[in-house]
């Protein structure tokens, strides 16, 4: 059976990039038919900022979102973030949503897509520490998509995906070759 892999959305503002990164990411995983993947949007699931009493490693969920978030992630059986830079982190977004949960994360890989003027390596950087305490296996190989001074349009959107993302699809491949190396 193929395996489970979620594309996770990091950011959730409006006017954001992250889901065109994630609809590139998507977009190259199914054509290689190497998984079943799904793209998780953290702005859909619209969890509110931590609200459980104890910390998630203790199992105790109360919440309907913290179950159903759970119950989410616990199906896959790895993981693609896709993070954008803010101030040389990764947005409290993504780090809410990884903080809700704790044995879904555990022993499943995950890699990262990072996206900024400097590819978001700083965001990916924190990230890793971050996804160790977790127990999660942080993939070596990991996509950065650097920006340039043409990569936006007017809207602050990106004004040619083709152009600024196609460059990125040696690393993808690497990224995803290693997650079907890790998952078999
Ligand atoms: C709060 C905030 C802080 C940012 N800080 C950085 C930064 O430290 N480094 C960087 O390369 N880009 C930074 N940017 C620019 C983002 O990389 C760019 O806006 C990107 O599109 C954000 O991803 P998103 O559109 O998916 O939210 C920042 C943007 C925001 C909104």
């Amino acid at each position: 059976m193929n395996k489970k892999i979620h594309i996770i959305i990091g950011s959730t503002r409006p006017n954001r990039i992250g889901d065109t990164v994630a609809k590139w990411v998507d977009e190259h995983v199914k054509a290689a038919d190497t998984g079943d993947f799904e793209i998780v949007d953290l702005a859909d699931w619209k969890l509110p900022m931590l609200d459980e009493p104890v910390q998630a490693m203790v199992g105790e969920y109360t919440q309907d979102h913290t179950k159903k978030w759970g119950e989410k992630v616990q199906t896959a059986d790895g993981f693609i973030i896709v993070t954008p830079e803010y101030n040389a982190g990764y947005p409290a977004s993504l780090k809410n949503a990884l903080d809700y949960l704790y044995k879904e994360w555990n022993d499943k890989p995950v890699g990262f897509v990072g996206y900024g003027w400097g590819g978001g390596q700083d965001a990916v950087r924190h990230l890793r520490d971050v996804v160790a305490r977790l127990k999660m296996n942080a993939l070596q190989a990991q996509v950065s998509i650097v920006f340039t001074q043409d990569t936006h349009d007017e809207n602050r959107q990106i004004a040619d995906p083709k152009k600024a993302l196609e460059p990125h699809k040696a690393e993808l491949v690497a990224m995803i070759e290693e997650l079907q190396k890790t998952l078999s």
